[in-house]
């Protein structure tokens, strides 16, 4: 779990004052991962640099590659040897980037060699999260999603959580609707896919229920959106990563992270893409989801699989049947004889 956790609007700026006990006497620095959507704003100005710390700007126009993790940290190695510490500010690519690449300080090789379950060696640097979009709940995770070169899949160990994470709902306000809603419903979703499944227990469902309480209030009963909402949403996604973190995700993710790996879409609208079609799987939330989208009039994308080859479908169900805990926590352990490639093949065909 993540060592330590500070939440309040404007606790950003206790930033300073909470790394401090963290930086090392050798002139190794703090390294400030910002979320390209920052560069320019006001944000980077309230960063607490101090000597030789660096704001470096991820760009996330992809989802995080193990290559982007290499090539990270093999630069903070050139140029400083070692640093103190790193802090990720920005959406769950963001956050997953600064996991890696704190593991990738320490750790030998390359990112994609830990790719799996329990695979990486030593703990990483100091790390530091700080979200400004709500939902994913990297911020409490055990793993850092990452696209490598066979495989989407992450680094899940005990040493990929956190040091320290800083919940500042101001810092979401900016985010555009849509992206709000697909982040948003990537917390609604975790919360459906494990209530539902066959890995829940009650410590996953005491999270799991709040969360899903708060979404349903901020998606379904709030007529408009304001600071509570930003204030509420950052707790379920807090809240619905800490179920997720003690039980597994369900079909949605399976089947998202398939058109993930071949076509790039982004992780929260890829899984409202899925969560449209597997009433069958979730027939309640899958009911509830769909008032969501209509009352907070979003349009979620159809006809992204039109026109793929025998070959890239192939490809997609070799993906997602390979997120072997994923299909047992929604079906069972009899899942295959459920899902079959056959069937899987159709539900690509409808997205
Ligand atoms: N580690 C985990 O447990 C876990 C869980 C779920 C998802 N993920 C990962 O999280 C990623 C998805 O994260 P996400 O949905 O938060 O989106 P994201 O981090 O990919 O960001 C989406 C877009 O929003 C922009 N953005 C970020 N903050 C903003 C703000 N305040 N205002 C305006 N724009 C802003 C970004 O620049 C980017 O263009 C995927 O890479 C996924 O694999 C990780
Ligand atoms: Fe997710």
């Amino acid at each position: 779990m993540v060592d330590y956790v500070v939440y309040g609007r404007g606790s950003f700026d206790q930033l300073g004052e909470i790394i401090e006990p963290h930086r090392k006497k050798h002139g190794e620095p703090m390294i400030f991962l910002i979320d390209h959507f920052f560069e320019g704003k006001q944000l980077p100005n309230r960063v607490p640099l101090q000597d030789n710390d660096k704001i470096i700007f991820a760009d996330v126009t992809h989802e995080p590659k193990t290559k982007q993790v290499d090539a990270l940290a093999k630069q903070l190695k050139d140029e400083f040897g070692m640093i103190s510490g790193i802090i990720g500010i920005g959406g769950g690519s963001t956050m997953d980037l600064a996991k890696a690449v704190s593991l990738m300080m320490t750790n030998p090789g390359s990112s994609a060699d830990y790719q799996g379950w329990d695979l990486v060696k030593f703990p990483g640097v100091y790390k530091v999260g700080i979200p400004t979009l709500s939902g994913t709940g990297a911020e409490v995770s055990r793993t850092t999603v990452l696209t490598g070169p066979t495989r989407k899949l992450g680094m899940n160990s005990d040493f990929t959580p956190f040091n320290q994470i800083v919940l500042d709902p101001q810092l979401t306000e900016n985010a555009p609707i849509n992206q709000r809603f697909y982040t948003g419903m990537d917390c609604y979703i975790h919360c459906i896919e494990s209530l539902t499944g066959t890995y829940l227990n009650e410590f996953s469902k005491a999270y799991g229920e709040k969360a899903l309480e708060l979404c349903q209030y901020i998606f379904l009963e709030k007529d408009r959106w304001d600071e509570e909402c930003d204030d509420k949403l950052m707790m379920a996604s807090y809240a619905g990563g800490m179920s997720i973190a003690y039980s597994q995700v369900g079909v949605a993710h399976a089947v998202s992270y398939g058109l993930s790996y071949l076509l790039g879409t982004k992780h929260g609208v890829g899984n409202c893409i899925v969560m449209n079609h597997i009433e069958e799987y979730y027939p309640q939330g899958v009911k509830e989801f769909k008032r969501m989208v209509e009352k907070n009039k979003i349009d979620i994308p159809q006809g992204i699989c039109k026109g793929l080859s025998d070959e890239q479908f192939e490809t997609m169900i070799n993906v997602s049947m390979g997120m072997k805990p994923l299909w047992e926590n929604a079906l069972g352990k009899d899942w295959e004889k459920i899902m079959t490639r056959d069937k899987l093949r159709k539900l690509y065909e409808k997205l």
